[in-house]
């Protein structure tokens, strides 16, 4: 049960708030981003730059309700393959641009990746691998529907050179499965795990989430006993964010089954004592991992990142993404193609580039941006720090600062040398707090609840 005083912090953050995958975030972006200035962006890239690589693979062979993703349900594979030639055309063109940069993390998400067939999966990487210049020490990451492996999947997974695998798990129990249309057995997932680890794909994530219809205190701590069990190096640990006004598929939930705020932040709670007494260290917002992976010494060090995945140690100066709907994000800006996939293919059988939108970064949003960062991914506000980097900028942040020590309730933040620190009390809020440091809130996007 949470007490009385987290009873009232959930009434004062019931708003909605961005999840701060970015800053500014994707509603903000704007078409004034064109393929032509995505270009001059890639051509001036330093050659020392390092860049990481994102590929989006938006299909699907069943579509979970509560699925935010940008991902199409599909029966049958000729446009999955097509998209595919697409893809790789995207990619020959845009590596031109990239000459000389080295690539030092790939990342294929979605949907879901593995809905590709082994020998499409190998095609895929080795396209990547044969137009880019990999790091021979570059991570591979990807996002693994457990119910779409096979033997023969899981040896092309890892024939690739995959190294790291990020499994869907969601909820294990069938009420709940029952109710977001994705029926996945412990032993499924079992089978993929030891079938990955057999393999030598080693480092693995999974993926859960509270606040799901039908969810309840007891199903979210059996789910998280059986990850547990699963003994993954990371765990994400999302809330579900409902928000069918974006994601249409989720008008297919019945709304009044949904967990309510103070049931959510119960249900985090829970599954975040469990891991912990498991030996996994609380990340940010919603992340754990080992005390020996690198997302935990990178989050001791300091070191932890924020990008359109959630939390990285990825530390390349660009993000290079390619796909329907694939975010990128450069020094000077950021940049997004178009996210349906017809149109994507449209865009880029014409020019070979598919941006329809981005944002050229401010000097001030780069400020709020890092500030925002570091809540994120340290809980902390440093005017020292803010100071060395951005210099006499950094004073119009210290009233904010200021102001939130004055405002919320002490359980929530506490005073330090350089400003403040999320208290483990107000880490649950802290998009809530971060979102104060946002200069475009209030303009017309909607963003999902907070807690
Ligand atoms: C691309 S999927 C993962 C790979 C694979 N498609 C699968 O489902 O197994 C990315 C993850 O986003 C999370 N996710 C999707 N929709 C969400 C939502 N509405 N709210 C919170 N998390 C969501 C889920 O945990 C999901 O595993
Ligand atoms: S959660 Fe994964 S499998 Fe389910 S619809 Fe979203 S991307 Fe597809």
């Amino acid at each position: 049960m949470i007490d009385d005083c987290a009873r009232k912090l959930v009434k004062k953050f019931s708003g909605s708030a961005p999840r701060y995958t970015s800053y500014p975030t994707a509603p903000n972006f704007s078409a004034e981003i064109t393929d032509g200035v995505y270009s001059d962006w890639l051509q001036t890239l330093p050659p020392e730059a390092q860049l990481s690589i994102y590929a989006h693979i938006p299909f699907c062979d069943t579509l979970c309700w509560f699925c935010a993703c940008r991902a199409q349900g599909t029966k049958i594979y000729p446009p999955v393959q097509r998209y595919l030639s697409f893809l790789m055309r995207e990619i020959d063109q845009v590596a031109e641009l990239l000459e000389g940069r080295k690539a030092v993390q790939m990342h294929w998400g979605g949907g879901s990746p593995t809905i590709l067939e082994p020998t499409d999966f190998l095609a895929l990487a080795a396209h990547f691998r044969s137009r880019l210049d990999f790091a021979p020490d570059a991570d591979f990451d990807v996002e693994i529907d457990p119910r779409d492996m096979t033997s023969s999947k899981l040896d092309g997974v890892a024939a690739a050179g995959v190294t790291r695998a990020s499994l869907g798990v969601q909820d294990f129990s069938p009420e709940v499965q029952h109710a977001v249309n994705r029926i996945q057995s412990f032993d499924t997932t079992k089978r993929v795990v030891d079938g990955l680890r057999e393999r030598g794909v080693r480092r693995l994530n999974i993926d859960a989430l509270y606040g799901l219809p039908k969810q309840t205190l007891e199903r979210v701590e059996r789910t998280i006993d059986l990850v547990i069990e699963l003994a993954p190096d990371r765990v994400a640990l999302f809330g579900y964010a409902h928000v069918p006004w974006m994601a249409k598929r989720q008008k297919l939930i019945d709304a009044s089954s949904l967990p309510e705020g103070e049931e959510r932040v119960e249900q985090a709670e829970a599954a975040a004592a469990k891991l912990r007494a498991a030996g996994y260290q609380r990340i940010g917002l919603d992340h754990f991992a080992r005390p020996d992976d690198p997302m935990a010494i990178a989050a001791t060090n300091g070191d932890l990142k924020r990008n359109f995945q959630g939390y990285t140690v990825d530390s390349a100066e660009a993000l290079i993404g390619f796909g329907a709907s694939a975010i990128g994000k450069l020094p000077q800006g950021y940049v997004q193609n178009v996210p349906a996939t017809a149109a994507y293919q449209r865009r880029i059988e014409d020019s070979g580039f598919a941006i329809e939108r981005g944002l050229k970064l401010s000097a001030d949003d780069r400020m709020r941006g890092y500030v925002i960062e570091r809540l994120m991914c340290d809980l902390t506000f440093d005017r020292n720090d803010l100071k060395a980097i951005f210099g006499e900028r950094a004073t119009t942040m210290i009233p904010i600062a200021e102001h939130l020590l004055r405002s919320l309730p002490q359980e929530t933040i506490s005073r330090t040398n350089g400003g403040f620190r999320v208290t483990e009390t107000g880490r649950p809020f802290v998009r809530n707090i971060a979102a104060e440091f946002d200069a475009y809130l209030n303009q017309g996007a909607r963003y999902s609840r907070a807690v």
